[in-house]
Parts: structure tokens; sequence; C-alpha cells
């Protein structure tokens, strides 16, 4: 007898209402060998705040658990579809599984969306700056294509940080196509900035963003003054845990403090789903 086979409790019936969606797939895009994108149909009782994050899973092999892991959302909260953005992981638990879904198959929608990447996370500011690395620009994707963001704030930056110029899935959308965009439109023109860097090979805009920031370069390719301003800049964070470390470092020596949902700040921030 294995262990497992030890301590398994009888099966009793479970009668308590599921803590997941079971929502259809309606597309799949894969951008890479390592980066995919997908929609989910979005159950009418669902509701979220653009940026947020919810629980994405696949039922478990063998009647094992449910393999679940926390995704941001990047569709705006108005979306008729939940479009999400995913690593894949050959030895993940999740995303071996979940790179091969295609449309018509289910996938698990946690029911509690929930985060700090949202507008209500934020004190009123005039600048909104949206950093993210590799699939991190997930709840950017969201949160600028949310009207409410073009209203509170007169101007947007999406910057987008990764390895290799394939790794900037959504370049077309948030260079172009984000413009013809009937909620947001041509009014964003010259208000919304998309700021693709990358890292690891030769891009018109090479390196790290916080070595574009501390150089100040970041500053002079947006036309701003150098350093962020506690009065005026309002930043999210998201992606990898040492590009957020370093970020929110710069940033509270700067002057600007760390917010939440119950408090309000200068900048947020939240890791991306890494395995
Ligand atoms: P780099 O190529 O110099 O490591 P990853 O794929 O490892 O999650 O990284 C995504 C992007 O985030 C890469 O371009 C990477 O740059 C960048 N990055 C990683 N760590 C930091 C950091 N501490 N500060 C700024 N950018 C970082």
């Amino acid at each position: 007898m294995t262990l497992a086979e030890a301590v398994r409790i009888p099966a009793t019936p479970d009668t308590r209402p599921s803590p997941h969606h079971a929502s259809r797939v309606l597309w799949v895009r894969h951008w890479t060998d390592q980066l995919f994108s997908f929609a989910l149909e979005r159950p009418e009782t669902f509701r979220f705040r653009s940026g947020e994050f919810v629980m994405i899973g696949l039922p478990g092999e063998d009647g094992t658990r449910p393999i679940l892991r926390a995704y941001s959302i990047a569709s705006p909260a108005w979306a008729d579809e939940l479009e999400f953005f995913s690593i894949k992981v050959e030895s993940g638990p999740l995303t071996s599984r979940l790179q091969h879904i295609q449309p018509g198959d289910t996938v698990l929608l946690g029911k509690k969306p929930t985060g700090t990447l949202v507008l209500d996370a934020l004190r009123p500011g005039r600048r909104l700056f949206l950093i993210g690395t590799g699939t991190g620009l997930a709840p950017w994707l969201s949160v600028a294509r949310d009207p409410e963001a073009h209203d509170r704030f007169e101007t947007i930056a999406v910057i987008h940080s990764v390895r290799r110029t394939a790794d900037l899935a959504y370049r077309d959308l948030l260079a172009h196509g984000i413009f013809d965009d009937p909620l947001i439109g041509e009014a964003s023109v010259g208000r919304l900035t998309y700021y693709p860097t990358v890292t690891r090979e030769p891009f018109v805009r090479q390196g790290r963003i916080t070595e574009r920031i501390e150089s100040g370069d970041f500053f002079r390719d947006l036309g701003l003054p150098p350093g962020f301003d506690p009065e005026q800049d309002r930043l999210m964070l998201c992606g990898s845990m040492a590009m957020i470390r370093d970020v929110a470092a710069i940033l509270e020596r700067q002057g600007l403090s760390e917010g939440s949902n119950a408090a309000p700040g200068d900048f947020v921030l939240e890791r991306a789903f890494v395995g």
C-alpha cells in the first residue's frame, strides 16, 4: 500500500457549491513557444475590476484535486470575454497542460477575482505608469483598455520589458490597435504611450527598465522632467519579483509610497504568475 492509499479518506458526497465555473475556451493564440493567450466565456454573474486576478485551472488528472494558479485578467471590466496571457512551462504543473487547450474545451475559472492593481488603490494623480515584465503585461491590457483609467489620468504609459523582441506580445495592439477601440478611441492618441524595452538582444530601446529610469533615458524618451513626482505620478508594477523590488525601492527613494485597496497610495504592485 502506498502512503497516498494509506491516508485516503473514504469518499463522501460533496454537496458544497463548486468554487469554480467551468468556462468554455473561445480562442487561443500562441505568440512564441513560451507565451500564449486565450479567452474564456464570461459567466453572466462574473464581476471584476480592471486589473484584478482570478484563479484559473484544470481538473486534476485521474480524479486528483484541480490545479489552479492566479492569473491577471487581461480584459477590461466591460468586456464580454475573459482574456488571459500565460507562459508555457514544460515542467509546470498547470501550464504544461494549459498550453494545449483548444476552443471548445473547458477551463476552471475562480469565482472571486481580487487584487491590488486597480485604480481604486491609487490616489488621484495626473500620469499613470504601468510597468510590467513578461506576462506581467496582462493587467495593463485590462487597465489601459478601461475608459475609467483615461478619465482619471491625463496620460497613461504602458511599459513592457522583456528579454527578446519576440516576447513583445500585444505590440501591435498597444502601438496602434488600441486607438481603434471605440471606448478608448482617438482622444487617447498622444495621451496613451506604449514603451517596450528589450534586455537580451538589440532593440531600439535596450536595457532593463530600472537602468533606463536611473539613467534618466526613460524620462527623456517620454519628454518628461527627470524623476517621478509624488504629487502627480502614479504607478502599477507587475512581473518579476526582482524588477518589482528594485523599482519599488527607486520609487520609495523618490518619496512615493505603496498603496492598497484599504489605503490608496502612489504605487501598487503584484508579482506575475511564474510556474
Ligand atoms: P534581464 O534579461 O536583464 O534579466 P524574466 O523573463 O526573467 O521574468 O525577465 C523579464 C524581464 O524582466 C527581462 O527583460 C529581465 O531583464 C527583466 N528583469 C529581471 N529582473 C529585473 C530587475 N531586477 N530589474 C529590472 N528588470 C528586470
